[in-house]
């Protein structure tokens, strides 16, 4: 049976971690209303490190809200991992914030009276991970951005930098399927910075799916593509920049894109028959 139920019904393929097709993105409405996003067609592949750059308005922040299921978009779909995120409960939303996806705010967003080692547990915690089995990964992920001798400091005892690489192993405790960062270097200064980049890079080596949002163009040089937002629109997609440097060792960024809106195998299971989940399977670890 080939007739899709709803236009939503055929998921894109597994090769696929993001799909936005015909996003908008409307605040409020009548005169008042704010076309935040205007027909975004995006699709970023397993391992590609993107950063999305625009002028302040542009509506990256909106953006980034939906990739991180933290809005939903008032037309168009979304797909992550090839599950369309409007099947999804609140539950099933919750679980896929905690588990899919690893998110770094420019405020760094960590728990002041919690040491690096629980801010970073958290996640684990949320999905129920036993205690003992939480300080070794999370151990393990500050050792991973080099902040094994912090464990027990609180955030006020940390540089800038420092809070944001904790922020940084918190969103890789789960393992999660794409690394969303909004202005993750904002807050920092040029030193930081690069300490920050640098670790991105190794992530990006890792064949994880990144995506940065920043109008720093230091932060896009280091990414393997670069979108670019105008009010609302997509008006660049382009490779890292000509002559931009790549860090030794980088991967060749994933295959060309196919063109957004291509058509979906009509046989496909629907999309609630392919929940997200990581082939490790799932359950509490
Ligand atoms: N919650 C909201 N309510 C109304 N308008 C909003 C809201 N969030 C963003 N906007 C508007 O949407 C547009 C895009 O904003 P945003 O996504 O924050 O842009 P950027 O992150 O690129 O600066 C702006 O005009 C902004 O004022
Ligand atoms: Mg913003």
């Amino acid at each position: 049976m080939s007739v899709a139920r709803h236009p939503s019904a055929a998921p894109a393929p597994h090769d696929t971690a993001i799909e936005l097709l015909g996003v908008h993105q409307v605040y409020g409405s009548g005169d008042g209303a704010v076309h935040a996003l205007r027909g975004i067609d995006l699709r970023v592949h397993p391992g590609e490190y993107v950063a999305v750059m625009g002028p302040s308005g542009s509506g990256k922040s909106t953006l980034m809200n939906i990739l991180g299921c933290l809005d939903v978009p008032t037309h168009g779909v979304y797909r992550l991992g090839g599950t369309d995120v409007r099947l999804l409960g609140e539950d099933e939303l919750s679980r896929v914030r905690n588990r899919d996806l690893g998110f770094v705010f420019q405020s760094f967003n960590l728990i002041q009276r919690m040491t690096a080692l629980a801010n970073v547990a958290l996640p684990l915690a949320y999905a129920a991970v036993d205690a003992r089995e939480r300080t070794r990964i999370a151990s393990a992920a500050l050792e991973r951005v080099g902040l094994g001798d912090r464990a027990q400091h609180t955030p006020v005892e940390l540089s800038g930098g420092q809070q944001q690489r904790v922020a940084i192993a918190r969103a890789l405790v789960m393992e999660p399927t794409l690394i969303l960062a909004d202005e993750p270097t904002g807050n920092l200064d040029s030193r930081a910075t690069q300490d920050v980049l640098d670790l991105l890079d190794s992530l990006a080596d890792e064949h994880r799916t990144i995506v940065v949002i920043t109008h720093e163009d230091d932060v896009a040089a280091r990414a393997h593509r670069v979108v670019t937002l105008a009010d609302g629109r997509i008006v660049a997609d382009a490779p890292r920049p000509a002559g931009a440097p790549r860090p030794a060792g980088a991967p060749r960024p994933a295959g060309p894109s196919r063109p957004a809106g291509a058509p979906r195998p009509a046989s496909a299971p629907r999309a609630e028959d392919a929940p997200l989940r990581r082939p490790t399977g799932q359950g509490t670890r």
